[in-house]
């Protein structure tokens, strides 16, 4: 008898032993939003999962901007940006996105996921390097993946150690010296929240001829004094020749681009497969994150407060004498190493009022399970205290601290 090709999944348990357990963290639908409140299993809980840093998703400009992109050019785009799918509004969106970056040149994708897969993707070829940190991004590694897929295994991906310039050098020195390089890295890493050693980076990749590639997802709108981003944090040197940005974070859209040299993008646009092959950017989103943008610019106390909240926090999980890792931005790991106690941990804070993230093996190297916290600038003073307050009472009871 041949096999069925559905049997791993009538095979599969254990998702169903966790439910029954009652300890399920995931796809638990948000029944409202109340910015840094939503209701979940018919009770208010404060959020601290979200990406919303600036909490502009809620903004009445943002949704004013979107309703009135509808109005003008409908709900979708029906089409791939090649042909029938670039509307006036996605060149605009990406002539601004590029002045905010400080590049010439910019291309917007349906979603940041689809922004790596796609420029990573098209940029690499074969007999080509790529550089990849060991914590970087999950739409990272696929656009590698689809590179090595669509090269036939030509495309030779050197994972370096976290964070390690001096580990990046050392595996630089091991390639042959004509052949071309790209390091990517995230620039602020999305679990745990510590930040890219990018002029560092940029002296090793200078000395290799290698190009640098940066996702600043979790970058923009959260770091530097006007939220520009990784860049800007270190004092605003272009370290960078390719910066890839997310709208579904600071931006509360969802979407995704990249920006650089005008014909680097180019060919970007004629070679990237995830960007040909699938509808554009819808208008609603294209006027969200138009509004965004501009609040994000002529309003950065909203970065400020976002910054002074990880600061409070960071310091308020340390005082309580939770593992916080190296934490320096609005995502601050609560490390527990131990995946059972990261879901009771989950859901005693969500019994007592508090959604975060539990991040477990293989999102995390399996010692390294943690709870994602994270902030958004909308945050009160006395949610954040009462955040505390709980994480402190339940994690003494669990003995995480
Ligand atoms: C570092 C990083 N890059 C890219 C993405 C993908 O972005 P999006 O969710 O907007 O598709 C994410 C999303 O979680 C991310 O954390």
């Amino acid at each position: 008898m041949p096999m069925d090709i559905f049997s791993k999944c009538y095979g599969f348990k254990q998702a169903e032993e966790v439910r029954e357990s009652g300890y399920y963290p995931y796809f638990i639908p948000i029944e409202e939003n109340r910015g840094s409140r939503v209701v979940m299993k018919g009770r208010e809980v404060i959020m601290i999962g979200s990406n919303n840093y600036l909490g502009l998703s809620m903004d009445p400009r943002v949704k004013e901007a979107a309703k009135k992109a509808v109005d003008r050019f409908g709900t979708s785009c029906s089409g791939s940006r090649l042909i029938n799918g670039t509307f006036v509004l996605h060149v605009e969106l990406e002539n601004r996105l590029a002045r905010f970056v400080g590049r010439e040149a910019a291309l917007v994708f349906t979603a940041g996921y689809l922004a790596n897969l796609g420029s990573i993707s098209a940029i690499l070829g074969r007999k080509e390097h790529i550089l990849s940190d060991r914590y970087n991004h999950a739409s990272i590694v696929d656009g590698i993946m689809l590179s090595i897929g669509l090269t036939g295994g030509q495309v030779k991906l050197h994972r370096y150690h976290h964070n390690n310039p001096e580990h990046l050098e050392k595996t630089l020195a091991g390639l042959p010296a004509d052949e071309a390089k790209l390091i990517v890295t995230d620039g602020v890493f999305s679990m745990e929240g510590d930040i890219a050693r990018l002029p560092d980076l940029k002296k090793v990749a200078d000395r290799y001829q290698a190009r640098i590639y940066l996702d600043e997802a979790h970058a923009l709108g959260v770091l530097g004094a006007t939220g520009r981003g990784t860049e800007e944090h270190y004092g605003g040197d272009k370290f960078a020749d390719l910066v890839m940005g997310t709208f579904s974070k600071s931006f509360g859209g969802i979407g995704g681009f990249v920006a650089g040299d005008p014909v680097v993008i180019d060919y970007i646009k004629h070679f990237s497969r995830p960007l040909i092959f699938t509808a554009s950017m819808p208008p609603a989103m294209i006027g969200a994150v138009m509004a965004t943008l501009e609040i994000i610019e002529k309003e950065p106390e909203h970065t400020h407060r976002l910054q002074q909240i990880a600061r409070y926090m960071i310091k308020g999980f340390k005082d309580l004498g939770f593992q916080v890792g190296v934490a320096e931005t609005p995502i601050i790991p609560l490390l527990i190493g131990n995946d059972e106690k990261t879901f009771m941990f989950w859901k005693a804070l969500f019994d007592n009022g508090v959604y975060a993230n539990p991040i477990v093996s293989p999102a995390v190297p399996p010692d390294r399970s943690l709870l994602r916290t994270s902030y958004m600038s909308i945050h009160t003073d006395s949610e954040l205290d009462q955040v505390l307050e709980v994480c402190g009472r339940e994690g003494k009871k669990l003995g995480i601290i």
